[in-house]
């Protein structure tokens, strides 16, 4: 039965079994393709939202260049689909060609080359009730089957709908969310609001911390928590599809909305994804993955095009997007920036061919707010725009594209077919809760019931800022602290805001307290925020410390005679960003520079020139350059908090006290100098070009060019201290026996040195990701505390693969009590020991030996073995 269906399969799959795919390249592997993009007067109701680009262009302007893609590639036409991208005119224009030749895929639920469910490792999910989260995981979640029941009543729910009720199902309305979906016949309308760290432009909320600090945490059950969490409150709401989560990369340091995202490695991105989804959505909002791709700077990111070759683009920037889908995500949400000169919105590649054909996603594609710009995206991958209204490519448009069928109506019942599918897939046809807010005015007494949602959520908030916060120096064992006889806290961001928890729409101001989130669209407000001078006065109170402040920035000489005599001086200083819609400080979302803000570096000097025992507690939305004070002898601890939320201050007083035994780890690196970084920020163009912004660095973002440029780093991604100490020993690897799979044919390919097929959901195949080896080592708690670790595996390709030196592969986290030994595992796919082939378009393992290493950090290896063949 199985054989008999993968064989039906496999006539479909042209490269299967190590076949000559490189015959079937054309000969010209460089083409020129011709991206119109015309970007015409739409400011898309700007104000409905405020992830609407107020850079976007007012006039129309148009650009024509040619771009060499040198690794597309042709395959042969024993290969039906996946061809040609070469022969095939770009779709920027809606003057562009009137037959629009679609997509030869069906996308029909989940046709991927996983065959049977098989509970153990590939059991059946339904997205309300996820598997249990596990610090190594070793289940592949199968929502295909809820997908496809789904898809089933979405197909029966929509079969008498008109031309015109379908196409309302694509195009957002005003409303009382930040996006709408109008009713359409007994469909109810679905309410869509931001942010990626709780429900915005509402009140009785609970502001998490963000994606920088959960992603900090290297805790995949704390990062399930919250989703599980954030996901009950925009529920509670009525808000049917949460705008978040966000995972672009941070690749330019100063990259302005990256603390939305969860750092600057793709797969501790992709886990954190993972589990971010599956919590929101076992809380019953639909997810939406953000922003579908290569947005990593906000300076023109709707004037500018990301030029990233294809085996960086599948190795790096899908790769969050893709253990989204595999957590079940209902939306991708396609972003402002262009990809290769075509808009990300507009890409048949991107949409069509990588995130519906290789990664299988079932859901919907929406738009960032106001980045619809042609009727014509519809046919390439497009199925909603928001934020709507008349102007916005869709509606009346979309209705004339399909009645004249330059716009099939299979796509268009496709595209309708997918926000009903998401809905089913969600249960939220079962009573769910209608929308109790006003995004658009909240003050509003008719339409604002203020439902309390926040329930006890503060105390996984309190928990992931401990969590999150990590430990780079401690001299002596200065913290944590110990009943210090007196104390004073020095800088503003040791205090509460001046004038309340939310100064400024959108958080979009200088800080004048504690910086606990970043500013845009990305925020929701605090309905209270917790300084670090409220949490350590309480604190004091118990133990009886006196303690003394000065939350002046600017008066140095102050700052200095506050600090003389006293056992400990805690500087706390900040640096923030968000998105550009909102400048602050001369910071267009993107950051200026990284330095601390508020002449922060001048603060710590002042302090650490008068006390010996200065501690520097940083909240930053992401690296500083930090050199002029951290090796300064005065300078005991620097203490990296990031954003915690509206539990902050009481976090960053849990580690200074050792509440929590720190154990985050940097989900970036910090540099000695902005230039060792491989990435800028690219600034200039004019008001009507396209900037160009070329990903030249390829697979080696942070941590990969230091090692591979050997750049010393002043902090290396994944380092992170402890209050006691770990010792790693006994090394294993062993290959996990296969059960009688169906796809033993394809695992053997693989194995063979064969690349997986060109099929749909090739990318997501239960084989590639199913567990292909088991490593396991003990880890001892060799101090004097309780403490956990996060054990890191790195593998090293060999040369010829042409891999960074150490790429993240699997990490674990374990707690254990001193002199406590315990066995850890960390669980690789035959996915992770892959790499992208350009050629034959599919994953393979590279020939040669793959050696790994096991540590504490991607330089700090304490074990190593080899991936066995
Ligand atoms: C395909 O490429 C591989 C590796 O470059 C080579 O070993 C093989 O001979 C090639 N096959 C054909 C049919 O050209
Ligand atoms: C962008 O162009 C590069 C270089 O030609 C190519 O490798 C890559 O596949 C293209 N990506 C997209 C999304 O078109
Ligand atoms: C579709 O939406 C438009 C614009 O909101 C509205 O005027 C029209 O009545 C709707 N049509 C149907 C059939 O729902
Ligand atoms: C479609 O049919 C269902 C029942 O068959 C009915 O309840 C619904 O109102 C119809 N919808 C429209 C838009 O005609
Ligand atoms: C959120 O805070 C901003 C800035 O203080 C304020 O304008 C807005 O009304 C607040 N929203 C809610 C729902 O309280
Ligand atoms: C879009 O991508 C799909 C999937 O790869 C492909 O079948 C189709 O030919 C492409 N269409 C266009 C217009 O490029
Ligand atoms: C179909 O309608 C659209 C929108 O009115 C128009 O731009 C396009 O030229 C029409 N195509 C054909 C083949 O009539
Ligand atoms: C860096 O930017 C911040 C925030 O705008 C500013 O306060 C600081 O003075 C700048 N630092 C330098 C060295 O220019
Ligand atoms: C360190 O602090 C002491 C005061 O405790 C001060 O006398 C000394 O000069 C400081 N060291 C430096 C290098 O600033
Ligand atoms: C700071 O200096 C005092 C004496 O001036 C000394 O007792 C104390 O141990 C020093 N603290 C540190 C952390 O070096
Ligand atoms: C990016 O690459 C294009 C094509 O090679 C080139 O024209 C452009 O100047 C480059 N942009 C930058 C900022 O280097």
């Amino acid at each position: 039965m199985r054989s008999h269906r993968l064989l039906s399969l496999l006539l479909l799959l042209p490269f299967v079994a190590g076949n000559s795919a490189n015959s079937s390249v054309t000969g010209t592997t460089s083409s020129i393709v011709t991206a119109t993009s015309s970007a015409s007067s739409t400011s898309a109701s700007a104000s409905t939202s405020g992830t609407s680009s107020s850079t976007a262009s007012t006039s129309t302007t148009s650009t024509t260049s040619t771009i060499t893609s040198s690794s597309v590639i042709s395959v042969s036409s024993s290969t039906s689909s996946g061809s040609a991208f070469t022969s095939i005119p770009s779709l920027a224009t809606e003057t562009g060609p009137l037959t629009v030749p679609l997509s030869e895929y069906s996308f029909t639920p989940w046709p991927t080359p996983s065959l049977a469910p098989d509970p153990p490792v590939y059991p059946a999910t339904d997205p309300l009730y996820p598997p249990p989260v596990s610090a190594d995981p070793q289940i592949v979640p199968d929502f295909g089957p809820a997908w496809a029941a789904a898809r089933a009543k979405a197909q029966a729910f929509i079969a008498n709908f008109t031309v015109w009720e379908k196409v309302n199902l694509t195009t957002g309305v005003n409303g009382r969310c930040v996006g709408n979906i109008p009713p359409v016949g007994d469909f109810p309308g679905l309410c869509l609001e931001d942010s990626p760290l709780g429900v915005r432009e509402t009140d009785f909320v609970t502001a998490f911390p963000a994606g920088i600090t959960t992603a900090s945490t290297w805790n995949r059950a704390l990062m399930r928590l919250r989703g599980l969490y954030m996901g009950q409150e925009f529920k509670g709401k009525g808000a049917n599809i949460a705008l978040g989560p966000m995972m672009n990369m941070g690749r330019v340091p100063q990259g302005g909305r990256n603390w939305e995202g969860f750092g600057a490695d793709p797969f501790l991105s992709g886990e954190t994804a993972h589990e971010t989804v599956l919590g929101m959505q076992a809380g019953g909002v639909q997810a939406t993955a953000k922003h579908y791709m290569n947005n990593e700077q906000e300076w023109k990111r709707t004037m500018e095009s990301s030029n990233v070759d294809d085996r960086t683009e599948h190795e790096i920037y899908v790769q969050p997007f893709m253990r989204a889908v595999m957590g079940g995500v209902s939306s991708v949400m396609c972003s402002y920036n262009l990809i290769n000169d075509t808009y990300a919105c507009n890409n048949n590649k991107t949409l069509n061919d990588m995130m519906k054909r290789e990664i299988g996603f079932q859901g919907f594609i929406q738009s960032d707010w106001g980045a619809t710009m042609a009727t014509l995206s519809a046919a390439v991958g497009l199925d909603v725009t928001m934020p709507g209204g008349t102007d916005s490519y869709f509606g009346e448009d979309l209705v004339e594209f399909v009645t004249n069928n330059t716009i099939s109506m299979e796509r268009l019942d496709d595209m309708a077919t997918r926000v009903v599918t998401s809905w089913f897939f969600m249960h939220q046809d079962e009573n769910y809760p209608p929308v109790s807010f006003n995004a658009n005015d909240p003050l509003d007494p008719a339409t604002n019931f203020h439902i309390n949602v926040q329930s006890d959520h503060y105390k996984v908030v309190r928990e992931i800022g401990a969590a999150g916060t990590v430990l780079l120096k401690n001299e002596g064992g200065v913290l944590p602290l110990d009943k210090p006889r007196t104390l004073v806290l020095v800088g503003s961001d040791a205090a509460p805001p001046t004038s309340g928890p939310n100064e400024y729409v959108d958080q979009g101001g200088d800080p004048s307290g504690i910086l606990a989130m970043g500013w845009g669209s990305g925020t929701d407000n605090f309905t209270y925020l917790i300084s670090p001078y409220e949490a350590i006065q309480a604190r004091a109170r118990e133990d009886q410390t006196s303690v003394f402040w000065n939350f002046n920035d600017w008066d140095l000489d102050a700052a200095g005679n506050d600090v003389i005599g006293m056992d400990v001086a805690i500087v706390f200083v900040n640096s923030d960003s968000g998105e550009g819609y909102i400048t602050v400080d001369g910071n267009a979302g993107d950051r200026q520079n990284l330095t601390a803000w508020h002449q922060g570096d001048d603060l710590i000097l002042a302090v650490a020139a008068q006390n010996n025992n200065t501690i520097v507690v940083t909240n930053s939305v992401g690296p500083l350059i930090i050199e002029p004070w951290v090796e300064h002898p005065n300078v005991t601890a620097v203490v990296w908090a990031s954003l915690g939320g509206n539990e902050a201050g009481n976090a960053i007083m849990d580690i200074l006290y050792g509440n929590w035994n720190p154990s985050g780890k940097l989900p970036y690196t910090i540099a000695k100098d902005i230039t060792d970084y491989p990435a800028p920020l690219i600034l200039g163009g004019t008001e009507a070009d396209i900037l160009s912004i070329n990903y030249t660095e390829g697979l080696m973002i942070d941590y990969r060019w230091f090692d591979a440029m050997n750049i010393t780093p002043r902090y290396e991604f994944g380092f992170g201290l402890s209050y006691t100490t770990f010792e790693f020993s006994d090394l294993t690897i062993s290959k996990v026996a296969s059960l009688d799979y169906a796809e033993t044919d394809l695992i053997n390919n693989w194995e063979n040195g064969g690349a997986s097929p060109i099929a749909e959901g090739s990318s997501t195949a239960l084989w590639l990701h199913m567990p292909a080896y088991q490593v396991t080592f003990n880890v001892k708690n060799t101090g004097s505390v309780y403490g956990g670790e996060i054990p890191q595996l790195y593998l090293h390709h060999p040369a010829s693969a042409m891999e960074p030196p150490s790429i993240l592969k699997g990490f674990t986290n374990i707690e254990l009590s001193p002199g406590e030994t315990q066995r850890a595992s960390i669980t690789l796919s035959r996915y992770d020991v892959s790499i992208w082939d350009v050629v034959r378009q599919g994953w393979a393992r590279p020939e040669g030996t793959i050696d790994f290493s096991v540590g504490a950090s991607s330089r700090d290896f304490r074990l190593s073995g080899t991936i066995p063949q």
